[in-house]
């Protein structure tokens, strides 16, 4: 008998097969019991009828709990109805761990904070199956895009001494007597790198203390960060959206049976994604957001209603760029045609998902990197392997950071990110 996954049983009608999964659900009306079974590539319904099904089988179906796992075999039926296609009438069934205790999660509504203190168990059900499949599809997508492009992935230390954004949000530790911090962003080393390799990329985990409880906000996240020698403002910019695109339409290609399952509107998904995306200066953003009747003024940095408000206007991802030197890290090139706004782009999702990626063009002088040091307070020593990179072969050069999680939740039409990593971070969970 062969061995074969859900997802491929439409392809196996009228075969014999063993699948081997868990007991997600099952219903029974005493002479025939129908019971969905998951493998973590889809669901199936399996069925037993007492006057065919041989009455041992029946029998250790009938004392099947929900989440027991087991090995069934059986013959494919297409099934129209079914959301598979197909259905697998059962002729036996090795029960390989039958739960003495009732499974914690009940198919029915329970409240976040429930779900989310039994992550490891609510992972295998309901949407949780397909949100998970998509983040390796995007995880997949982004790796696929720029091997494409021929960048060379690498990679950056996640024990730092400096900081990059800010020194608000460090996580600090202590490593054997000295200070030191938990990244919060792999840039700085990546620029390093693209001075060695060129065009570089990597998927790294990232680490914010941030003390914001929002739905959009994770203290340990996954960042996807590109470095570019040679490109400029422009050049980030249409990789970006080259990216962002790339990954919606493989998703889609890859996974829309997921995103079936997850309600998600496949059609607003691609037209969002058709390029160009919008471009607007920061001045004018705030000019639009003013005009309706936001407050803000110049120099303010943007909360989720003003994010909300832009995404509503343009109905597609918006790049905002020349944004104010006063709201940026220190690291962000200055606009030579307007100085006190910088060659930098957040690329605003839509549907309200907020900031999807932060990028800039780099400072590639050293006495401007020196003076941008000087002006955010911080000290020049622990950089002095960064200045480096100015005083040996300095070149115009660009890099991006994406938000991997709020990528998801965008693509999968979901509220909250902290159900698009198996196990989030947040200011007030550490467990499980
Ligand atoms: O805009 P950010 O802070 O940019 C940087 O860290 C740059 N150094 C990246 C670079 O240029 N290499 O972060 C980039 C993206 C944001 O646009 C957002 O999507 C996501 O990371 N992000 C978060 N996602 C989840 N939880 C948080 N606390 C996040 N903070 C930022
Ligand atoms: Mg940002």
């Amino acid at each position: 008998m062969q061995i074969a996954y859900i997802k491929e049983l439409p392809t196996k009608i009228g075969e014999q097969v063993t699948l081997r999964g868990w007991l997600y659900n099952k219903r029974s009306s005493g002479k025939i019991q129908f019971l969905q079974i998951r493998d973590g590539t889809g669901v199936v319904q399996g069925v037993l009828t007492a006057n065919r099904s041989a009455p041992e089988v029946f029998q250790s179906a009938q004392a099947l709990t929900q989440e027991s796992s087991l090995v069934v075999h059986g013959i494919v039926r297409q099934d129209n109805r079914a959301p598979s296609g197909c259905e697998i009438d059962i002729t036996s069934i090795d029960v390989v761990h039958l739960n003495s205790e009732q499974f914690p999660i009940e198919l029915k509504q329970q409240t976040p904070q429930y779900l989310m203190d039994h992550r490891h168990l609510w992972i295998r059900t309901g949407k949780q199956v397909p949100i998970l499949r998509i983040r390796d599809a995007v995880m997949h997508a982004i790796r696929q895009f720029f091997y494409e492009y021929g960048f060379i992935a690498t990679e950056a230390p996640i024990l730092v001494g400096t900081a990059v954004e800010g020194t608000t949000t460090l996580f600090k530790i202590d490593y054997f007597g000295q200070p030191a911090y938990l990244s919060q962003s792999g840039q700085l080393y990546l620029e390093a790198t693209a001075m060695a390799l060129g065009r570089v990329y990597w998927i790294g985990p990232i680490f914010r203390a941030e003390k914001s409880k929002t739905r959009k906000h994770l203290t340990e996240f996954w960042m996807a960060e590109a470095e570019m020698a040679y490109y400029d403002h422009n050049d980030n910019l249409t990789l970006q959206q080259e990216l962002i695109n790339y990954i919606v339409n493989r998703v889609i290609d890859e996974r829309e049976q997921e995103l079936m399952m997850l309600g998600r509107d496949i059609d607003l998904l691609r037209a969002e994604v058709t390029l160009p995306f919008p471009r607007i200066t920061y001045q004018a953003a705030i000019e639009l957001l003013r005009k309706k009747g936001l407050e803000i003024s110049f120099g303010d940095d943007f909360g989720a209603p003003h994010e909300e408000e832009l995404s509503n206007h343009f109905g597609k991802p918006v790049f905002v760029e020349l944004l104010p030197k006063s709201i940026k890290p220190f690291y962000m090139k200055r606009d030579p045609s307007d100085p006190i706004c910088v060659l930098a782009a957040d690329l605003i999702g839509p549907e309200g998902y907020g900031e999807l990626i932060g990028g800039s063009q780099r400072v590639d002088s050293l006495d401007e990197l020196k003076s941008q040091l000087a002006e955010e307070n911080l000290p020049a020593e622990p950089y002095e392997w960064y200045l480096d990179l100015r005083r040996y072969g300095s070149v115009p050069h660009s890099g991006f950071g994406l938000g991997v999680e709020r990528t998801i939740a965008w693509i999968c039409g979901i509220r909250h990110i902290r159900a698009t990593i198996p196990f989030a971070r947040q200011i007030n969970r550490l467990y499980p």
